[in-house]
C-alpha cells in the first residue's frame, strides 16, 4: 500500500449545537471523560496528518482553549459569518499551506466514536483509487436527518442532497453521508470557490463538492461502514447519553480483552484512558475515571468511584471514593474510605473504614484503620493511628501539618493539633489532645488521672438498675460507703 499519510486532516467544530440546550458548547460536553471534541481530534491525531486543523466559530475562545490544552500541535482556524460545513471546510484550508498536495480528510466535532482505524482505512481507500473524493456512508434505518447519497445508474455515488433539499422519492434512500470525507488537496480548494448557498438553509454545502467533481469527470467513491455507532452525531443529550454508553461498552470491553476480570459489565463505567493489569477484577458499581492507572492483581469495587487514581499490583481498594491519589502496592483501601486529592499510601499500607484523607503521606505498612480524619500530614512507615483520631489541621486560618515518625503509635481517640511532630517510635495515650510535640522514644499522655468513687451509685442513684446490679455484683453497700473516696 502507498503512503496514506494524509496531509491534512480538518475537523469542523464551528457549529452552535442549538438541540443541546446547553451554554456549554456541544463539542465540549464529555462523554467516556474526554469531550467530543477531544475524541475527534485522538482519531485525527492517530492518522499521523502533517497538519491538524480545528475550525471554531461558536463559542470560540472557550474551545479553542479547551482545544490547545488537549493537543497543542492543533491549527485554529476561525469560521467567519458564511455559514455552512463547506465555508468551515474552506476556512480551514485558507490555514494550510497554499501548495498543499496530497490527501485532507474532514471530519466532525460531534462525532466521537469514530475510530482511527476507520479513518485510516478511509485514506487508504481514498489513495488507493486515485479519486477526487472519497467519502464515509452508512445504511440505517432511520435516514432522516441525514444528506443522502445519490448514486447513478452504474450504482456509482453521483452527489449527495440534504434532507431539508431532498424530494419525496430522495428522502427514501437509506444510504447516508457521514459528513466524514477524504479529499485531493487541489481539487477541493478549487471546488469549493465553485459552492453556492442556495439551498434551503442557504448555507455552503461541503457535500456539493461530490457533484463538482463528477461534473469535471472526476473520481467519487464512498467507503462505507458497518459500524453505525461510528458514524453517529450527537445533536442532544439523548444521543450523548446513548453514544456515552456505548463507548463505555467498547472500553470495558477492551479492558477485559486487555486481561482485567469485570463482574458487571453494565454497572462499570471507565473512562477512555483508564488501564487496568491482567488479573484485576473489578466489581460491580465501579468508575474508573480520568487518568486512572491500576496495577495488575487488584480488587476493585464495589461501589468505587476513581478520579485520577494510581493504584499498583495488588492493591485492594473497597467502598472507595478517591481523587488524585495513589495506592502503593499490596495497600488496602476500604470499606467507606474518602481519599482526598494529595494522599499517597505506601505499599502495603492500610486505609480502613470511614477514613477521610487529605494531602496526607502514608508511609509503607502505614495503618490509619478506623474511623479517623487525616489531613496535611506524613505519616512515617510502621506507624498505626488509632481508631477515633483526627488531625486538627486547621485553626480557623490556616492549614498546619503534621508530622508523624515512623513506628509511632497513636492511641484511639486522640486529637493531634497541627503544626505538630509525633517523634519516631514514640507513642500517644489514648484520649490524648496532643497540643505539644513529642520527641522520639516518648510517651505523650495529655488526659486526667482516673478517679473510681466508691458507692457513688448507691448514694447518688438508689433503688435504680443500676444500683441493683451493682448490689447483685457484691459491689459496696450503703454501710461502708465513703463517699469522695478514690481507689
Ligand atoms: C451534515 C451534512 C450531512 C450529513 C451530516 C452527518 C452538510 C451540508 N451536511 O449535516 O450531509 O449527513 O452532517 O452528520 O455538510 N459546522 C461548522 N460550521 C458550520 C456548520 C457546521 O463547523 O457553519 C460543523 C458543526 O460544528 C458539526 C459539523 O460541522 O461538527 C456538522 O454540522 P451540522 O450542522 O450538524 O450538519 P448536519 O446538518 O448534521
Ligand atoms: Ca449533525
Amino acid at each position: 500500500m502507498s503512503d496514506v499519510r494524509p496531509a491534512a486532516v480538518i475537523v469542523l467544530a464551528a457549529g452552535e449545537g442549538t438541540r443541546m440546550k446547553s451554554s456549554i458548547p456541544k463539542v465540549l460536553h464529555t462523554i467516556g471523560g474526554r469531550t467530543l471534541l477531544g475524541h475527534a481530534i485522538t482519531a485525527a491525531r492517530s492518522v499521523s496528518p502533517d497538519h491538524l486543523v480545528v475550525v471554531v466559530r461558536h463559542q470560540r475562545d472557550r474551545v479553542v482553549e479547551h482545544v490547545l490544552e488537549f493537543d497543542d500541535r492543533v491549527v485554529v482556524a476561525d469560521q467567519d459569518e458564511v455559514k455552512g460545513t463547506g465555508r468551515a471546510v474552506e476556512c480551514g484550508l485558507q490555514q494550510l499551506p497554499e501548495d498543499l498536495t496530497g490527501t485532507v480528510l474532514v471530519t466532525m466535532g460531534d462525532v466521537p466514536l469514530l475510530t482511527g482505524q476507520t479513518l485510516a482505512g478511509l485514506a487508504a481507500a481514498h489513495a488507493e483509487a486515485e479519486r477526487a473524493v472519497t467519502v464515509i456512508t452508512a445504511t440505517v434505518p432511520d435516514p432522516s436527518g441525514y444528506g443522502r447519497i445519490l448514486r447513478d445508474p452504474r450504482g456509482l455515488v453521483a452527489s449527495i442532497v440534504e434532507h431539508k433539499d431532498a424530494t419525496a422519492e430522495q428522502r427514501l434512500l437509506t444510504e447516508i453521508n457521514s459528513g466524514l470525507y477524504a479529499f485531493d488537496a487541489a481539487f477541493l480548494r478549487s471546488a469549493l470557490e465553485e459552492v453556492g448557498t442556495d439551498n434551503a438553509q442557504g448555507e455552503k454545502y461541503v457535500t456539493d463538492v461530490l457533484g463538482i467533481a463528477r461534473a469535471r469527470g472526476l473520481g467519487v467513491g464512498a467507503h462505507l461502514v458497518d459500524d453505525l455507532w461510528q458514524t453517529e452525531g450527537v445533536n442532544d443529550k439523548v444521543q450523548l447519553a446513548r453514544l456515552g454508553a456505548e463507548l463505555n461498552r467498547r472500553t470495558v470491553e477492551q479492558i477485559m480483552r486487555d486481561g482485567a476480570i469485570v463482574i458487571d459489565p453494565a454497572s462499570t463505567w471507565v473512562d477512555a484512558d483508564v488501564t487496568i493489569g491482567p488479573d484485576t477484577v473489578v466489581h460491580p458499581g465501579t468508575q474508573l475515571l480520568g487518568a486512572t492507572t491500576i496495577g495488575a492483581e487488584c480488587v476493585i469495587g464495589p461501589d468505587t468511584t476513581l478520579k485520577d487514581v494510581e493504584v499498583a499490583d495488588g492493591a485492594s481498594v473497597v467502598r472507595t471514593q478517591a481523587e488524585l491519589a495513589s495506592i502503593g502496592a499490596g495497600a488496602s483501601v476500604g470499606p467507606f474510605s474518602y481519599l482526598r486529592p494529595g494522599t499517597q499510601l505506601g505499599d502495603g499500607g492500610k486505609v480502613g473504614g470511614f477514613v477521610e484523607t487529605k494531602n496526607a503521606v502514608i508511609g509503607a505498612g502505614a495503618k490509619v484503620p478506623h474511623l479517623t480524619y487525616c489531613g496535611d500530614a506524613h505519616i512515617g512507615e510502621g506507624a498505626n493511628i488509632g481508631a477515633g483520631t483526627i488531625f486538627a489541621n486547621y485553626d480557623g486560618v490556616t492549614k498546619g501539618h503534621t508530622e508523624v515518625g515512623p513506628h509511632s503509635f497513636v492511641g484511639s481517640n486522640s486529637v493531634i493539633v497541627a503544626p505538630r511532630t509525633i517523634g519516631a517510635g514514640s507513642y500517644v495515650a489514648a484520649g490524648s489532645a496532643v497540643v505539644r510535640d513529642v520527641a522520639p522514644g516518648q510517651l505523650a499522655v495529655t488526659r486526667a488521672q482516673q478517679r473510681n468513687v466508691d458507692g457513688w451509685v448507691s448514694s447518688r442513684r438508689p433503688g435504680t438498675a443500676s444500683d441493683a446490679a451493682a448490689r447483685g455484683a457484691g459491689g459496696p453497700d450503703d454501710a461502708d460507703r465513703t463517699e469522695g473516696a478514690t481507689r
